[in-house]
């Protein structure tokens, strides 16, 4: 989901497999609990079925879906510098409003067998894959709505999802490492539904068949949901947030680290049949501790602007209400709610035993701070910043 969240404020089996390493990308061109909280292990860790795993990584045809999303750009060339035979799946026209060409996505996954289709239609994504003349050993789904809307978010991070596994299944795929969010655990918007519920038919199929397993990965914020202030106090505006800017907490992850550790699911065992919540290095900050950390990198003088949190339950009220009387109002309401809910709730692991939100409790992972991010943003701003770390890759 592209929604921009700067500091919590919400800125709107088994065919046999074979190599494809000489296929050029050309060839493929042609064709309701209020609270749920994590447990590090949901079922207890199996035995990996040998199909894929025993192989090297050039022989193991891993299937990307949502591979032109932030997150999944990133995946696509972690796993393409491993050495896996990486086949991203795309639109013809992709990224934010459709902004990106074929070419501009040949460029971007370079290095993965890039194949348009559809996800959003299980016969499209079947036929794809069908064409694509191999058998699939894992998927890995970095899908997401764009817009975070209800019936969008239904379409993408449920059903979406779910054709990308009947139909990597249907081509022999064991394995699937799914891009979830640590907000699932308390589910109070349309998308962390929708994404719950992917999750839970994901399981049982593992429970149903041995020869299948599957990574949930739950991250917590990205650095790029935090920076969308960074410019805005270089060119002296205050720094927003709600409340008195410790309500909610996170670890923030980079991207790169992120798409790293799912990288790492595709084979360690220890991620095998598990939820995994992952946090970036370091401690939690919250967005009172974001806004002086940028400050002092800006060599400004602290000026925060608190919003009180009561504005935006007024405004989800009001949009509510406004629902009732126009059903297409659905998306506005729904959006205040995302905002609302990253104003308020920490993107860290629900501590079963106390209901509380602990930092302690959610693993860190990698070794990039948001020090940092915030310092190169600074420098280069968030756009050169971004494209930079991409094909730096
Ligand atoms: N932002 C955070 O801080 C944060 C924190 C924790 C977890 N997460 C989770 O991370 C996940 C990925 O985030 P992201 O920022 O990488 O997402 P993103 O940039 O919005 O990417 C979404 C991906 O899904 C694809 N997609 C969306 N709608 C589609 C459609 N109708 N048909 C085909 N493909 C479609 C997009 O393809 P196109 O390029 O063709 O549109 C893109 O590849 C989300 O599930 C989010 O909840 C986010």
């Amino acid at each position: 989901m592209s929604l921009y969240l700067s500091s919590n404020v919400l800125t709107l089996h088994s065919p046999k497999t074979r190599s494809f390493r000489n296929c050029s990308a050309s060839q493929f061109i042609n064709q309701n609990q209020r609270f749920l909280p994590i447990t590090a292990s949901i079922t207890p860790t199996v035995e990996p079925p040998s199909s894929f795993r025993g192989k090297n990584a050039s022989e193991i045809n891993v299937v990307v879906v949502g591979s032109t999303g932030y997150i999944g750009k990133f995946v696509v060339k972690e796993l393409v510098s491993r050495g896996f035979n990486v086949i991203a799946i795309a639109r013809e026209r992709s990224g934010i409003r459709g902004r990106n060409r074929k070419e501009d996505t040949l460029t971007e996954l370079n290095g993965a067998n890039v194949w348009f289709s559809d996800v959003t239609s299980l016969d499209v994504l079947e036929k794809s894959l069908e064409n694509l003349g191999l058998p699939i050993d894992v998927v890995v789904s970095c899908l997401a709505s764009r817009t975070g809307g209800v019936k969008d978010s239904w379409k993408i991070d449920y059903e979406a999802t779910k054709n990308s596994l009947v139909a990597g299944r249907k081509r022999g795929a064991s394995h699937f490492v799914l891009l979830s969010a640590v907000c699932v655990q308390k589910p109070l918007l349309e998308f962390q539904r929708a994404k719950l519920k992917f999750e839970a038919e994901l399981m049982k199929e593992a429970e149903e068949d041995d020869g299948f397993t599957y990574s949930i990965v739950r991250p917590t914020a990205f650095f790029k949901s935090l920076g969308g202030q960074v410019e805005l106090v270089k060119d002296g505006k205050p720094y927003v947030m709600f409340g008195d800017g410790k309500l909610c907490a996170c670890k923030p992850i980079s991207e790169q680290d992120l798409a790293s550790f799912i990288a790492d699911c595709v084979l360690e065992k220890d991620k095998i049949n598990q939820v995994l919540p992952i946090g970036g290095p370091g401690k939690a900050l919250t967005p009172l501790e974001q806004g002086e950390m940028l400050f002092r990198l800006a060599g400004r003088k602290p000026n925060f602007l608190k919003v009180p949190i009561g504005i935006m339950d007024f405004a989800i009220g009001f949009l509510d209400f406004l629902v009732k009387i126009f059903p297409s109002m659905e998306d506005a309401a729904e959006f205040g709610k995302i905002g609302r809910y990253y104003a308020a709730e920490s993107m860290l692991v629900l501590d079963p035993e106390t209901g509380e939100y602990s930092a302690e409790k959610t693993p860190s992972y990698g070794k990039d701070t948001l020090e940092e991010f915030f310092e190169r943003v600074l420098r280069e701003g968030m756009a050169v910043q971004l494209l930079f770390k991409l094909q730096i890759m």
